[in-house]
């Protein structure tokens, strides 16, 4: 990876949290996307009193990124701001983030505590379809 670092994009999801609106569970995630270009663009989650309709940090940026005109991800950090221990991204954040990271991009989950966890989108997602479009 070029100038932005796992670290960097860990601290910018970090920041991100700040901006989440999360006043029914109190638990603020951010997430920060590395686009091929090298920019970062950040995501919150977003809570609705529905419940149901609350749009995680990781689907935020990944809109967010794609309405700028970005397709491609390299790599992407998650922070759970009030959980000791990291936070994964939930099944169908992992379906969505997979749409735009090819299988072997970093993926980094953590919380305001010190563990980390680094792994990759094709291993929190195995076995997912390739892109096929139709003829
Ligand atoms: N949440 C995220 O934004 N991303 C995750 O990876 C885990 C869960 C949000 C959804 C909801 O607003 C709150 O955390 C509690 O589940």
């Amino acid at each position: 990876m070029n100038e932005i670092s796992m670290d960097d994009l860990f601290r910018e999801a970090k920041d991100a949290a700040l901006k989440a609106y999360a006043p029914y569970s109190r638990f603020r995630v951010g997430a920060a996307l590395l686009t091929e270009d090298g920019s970062v663009i950040t995501g919150c989650n977003v809570e609705n009193v529905s419940f149901g309709l609350t749009i995680c940090a990781e689907r935020s940026a990944v809109v967010r990124a794609v309405s700028m005109g970005y397709r491609a991800f390299r790599a992407a950090a998650i922070v759970g701001l009030d959980s000791k221990n990291p936070v994964a991204p939930c099944g169908a954040c992992r379906q969505v983030l997979a749409e735009f990271m090819p299988p072997a991009a970093p993926v980094r989950f953590g919380s305001s505590g010190p563990a980390l966890v680094d792994t990759t989108i094709g291993d929190l997602l195995p076995a997912n379809n390739p892109l096929e479009l139709p003829e």
